[in-house]
Formats: structure tokens, C-alpha cells, sequence
């Protein structure tokens, strides 16, 4: 364990941007927005700098990260792309895609990020933050969602300080983050496979791809192919009771829609993912709304069901994370 740091809070600017690139460069963690969550970000090439990364998360160092790159150009220098991963890179970058392929010969980037797997998860990121402070820094930067490992993931810049405060050296405050659930991520090693459900749709994927994708198989050999994909991994404290029809006393809502379940008037504290029935807003109020709803000492959460189209998937995949009881 490392003595505490002094976590900075500033602002996004340019400045702030500068300041980004220059602590990463000198091995340090910078956490700052991404479109989808707040990432936690380390120099990519730098061991010692992962490293430290992996221990202020608190993750299993054999969780692979996503580098973070600042156009398809950067990314061809660390990564393989077939015919389909450049179709889906021309078209949905920046944005919230993120890659697995092949590693590319010289990829710089230290086998620490890549838990020793020769493939490796690259993403372009659209935030006008993340973005300069990639193009001050120059090199790939790894950025695992900026939460503790197992709590949900960060859509504030207070939700980073409260997990990582006194961990790391800067946080940039961009606000909240616009989509709210992490990227989808899309294996393309052969047949493109679905690895993660999250911000951009599978169905736009599959319209640009001209094909269905296939499902994840749990393992390639011995080696998880999405290795963070571990059933509790996006958990509150509080248990969580799905496609709840009803709610019991003492139990907190999470809703979805205009028409409360029964018993709704009972419940300890109510917050509505979206009034309207919009699962765009729902998925970016998700996370804050559990954190919230996690810290009232219910007995329950009791979630209302939602629909699974569009970015219900992606919804639907974190709440049930959320629900295995641990
Ligand atoms: O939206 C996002 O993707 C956010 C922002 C900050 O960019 N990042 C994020 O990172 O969610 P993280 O580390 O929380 O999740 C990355 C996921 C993990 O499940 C990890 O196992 C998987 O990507 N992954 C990384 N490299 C991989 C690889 N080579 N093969 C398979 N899965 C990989
Ligand atoms: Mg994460």
C-alpha cells in the first residue's frame, strides 16, 4: 500500500489538459470524462504507471485495459484491423466502441495493460476532455472506468473523488458524463462477437457490419475472452430485486416510466430512470441514480422492469451485475 496522495480537483480547460499530459508522462493518474463514464487514466507504455493504476482500483491485474487513443490513426500503431473493424472504426469514432484485435508488431504498449493477452481493446473517445488531453499527451493512455474495482461505475466527478480521493494525483471535472454506461465493447479477431453490451447499440453495429454478431463463447483456451465481464462486477451494497411489480416497505424504487408499481408510495426513496420511458436518459442517469439509491440504507432496491431494445441491453446487463448476490 502507498502513502496517500493529494488528489487535485480542476476544472476541464486547456490548462487542465496540459496539466493532465504532464502528470501522465511523469508516471502519475490522471481521472478525467469519457462520453460514457469517467476513466482513470495511466501512460499506456508506462509498467510502473499501470501498475499503480491496477492498485489504486483495487483490480485483479489479470483485468485487461482499453487504451484510449485520439484517432484511427493512433490506433493502427498498437492494434490489427480486418475489414470490419475498420468499417466500424470509420464510422463509429469517436464514440462509444471500443475494439478487441489482434495486437499490432511494436504495439508499444506495456503487457501489464494487456494482462498478457495478445489482443488488446483500443478506443477513440468522444469528449472534448478526453480528447485533449490525449492529443497533449501524444501517446496511448489505458483508462479503466475511475471506480473502485466492483462499485459502479463514475458519472460525476464527486463519484470519482469519493472512490479514488487520496489514490490518485488529478481529477478533471467535466461535468456529468453524457451517455452514462460504459462503451460496447466488439471483439473483431474473425466473426465479430459482442463482448459487452453498453453506449452504442448492437443493432447500429450490426446494420454497419451488414450481419448479426455472435455471442461471446465463456473462454478461448484458458484465457477469458472478456475477462471483466465477472458477475458481480457493477455492484451496490444494497441487494438489488429485479423486474420488482411491486414494492415492499422498507425497500428503495428505481424507476422506469409514469405508471408506479404497487406499493410505490411505501418506499423509502424513489428516483426514476427515466419519466418518459427513455431508455437514452435512463442509461445515463443508471449509475448515479444506484449509487444515490445505494447509500439511503434500504433494505432492497426494488427496479422496475425495463425494456431490452435499443440501450435496454446494455441497462439490463448492469442491473443484473448488480443483482448477483455476493
Ligand atoms: O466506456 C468505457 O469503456 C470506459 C471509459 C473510461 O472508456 N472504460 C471502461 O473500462 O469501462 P473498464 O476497464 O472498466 O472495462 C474494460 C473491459 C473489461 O471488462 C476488460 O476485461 C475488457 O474491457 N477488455 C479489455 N481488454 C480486453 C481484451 N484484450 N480482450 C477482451 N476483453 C478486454
Ligand atoms: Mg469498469
Amino acid at each position: 500500500m502507498t502513502a496517500p496522495l493529494t488528489t487535485r480537483l480542476a476544472r476541464a480547460d486547456a490548462g487542465s489538459a496540459a496539466d493532465a499530459a504532464r502528470i501522465l508522462g511523469a508516471g502519475g493518474l490522471v481521472a478525467f470524462p469519457t462520453e460514457t463514464v469517467y476513466g482513470l487514466g495511466a501512460d499506456a507504455t508506462d509498467g510502473r504507471a499501470v501498475a499503480r493504476l491496477y492498485e489504486a482500483k483495487g483490480r485483479p491485474a489479470f483485468n485487461p485495459l482499453i487504451a484510449h487513443v485520439p484517432d484511427i490513426t493512433a490506433a493502427r500503431a498498437i492494434a490489427q484491423f480486418d475489414a470490419d473493424a475498420a468499417r466500424l472504426a470509420d464510422f463509429f469514432w469517436p464514440g462509444p466502441l471500443t475494439l478487441v484485435l489482434p495486437r499490432a508488431p511494436g504495439c508499444a504498449v506495456a503487457a501489464l495493460a494487456t494482462a498478457g493477452l495478445d489482443t488488446i481493446a483500443v478506443r477513440v473517445p468522444d469528449h472534448p476532455a478526453a480528447r485533449a488531453i490525449l492529443a497533449a499527451f501524444g501517446k496511448p493512455v489505458v483508462a479503466p472506468s475511475a471506480n473502485r474495482s466492483g462499485h459502479v461505475s463514475p458519472t460525476h466527478a464527486a463519484h470519482v473523488a469519493a472512490d479514488l480521493g487520496g489514490r490518485i494525483d488529478l481529477i478533471i471535472d467535466g461535468g456529468a458524463t453524457s451517455v452514462g454506461i460504459e462503451s460496447t465493447i466488439v471483439a473483431c479477431l474473425g466473426e465479430p462477437m459482442l463482448l459487452r453490451p453498453g453506449g452504442l447499440p448492437r443493432a447500429a453495429i450490426e446494420r454497419r457490419l451488414g450481419r448479426k454478431m455472435s455471442a461471446p463463447s465463456a473462454s478461448a483456451g484458458d484465457k477469458p475472452l472478456a475477462p471483466g465481464m465477472l458477475g458481480s462486477h457493477y455492484a451496490p451494497r444494497t441487494p438489488l430485486r429485479l423486474n420488482a411489480g411491486h414494492v415492499e416497505l422498507g425497500e428503495a424504487l428505481l424507476a422506469f416510466g409514469s405508471t408506479p408499481p404497487e406499493g410505490a408510495a411505501g418506499a423509502k426513496t424513489m428516483l426514476n430512470l427515466s419519466e418518459r420511458g427513455n431508455l437514452v436518459e435512463a442509461a445515463a442517469n443508471l449509475f448515479s441514480h444506484l449509487r444515490a439509491l445505494d447509500a439511503v440504507g434500504a433494505g432492497a432496491i426494488a427496479v422496475m422492469t425495463i425494456p431490452s431494445d435499443g440501450l435496454g441491453e446494455a441497462i439490463n446487463d448492469r442491473l443484473s451485475r448488480a443483482a448477483v448476490t455476493r
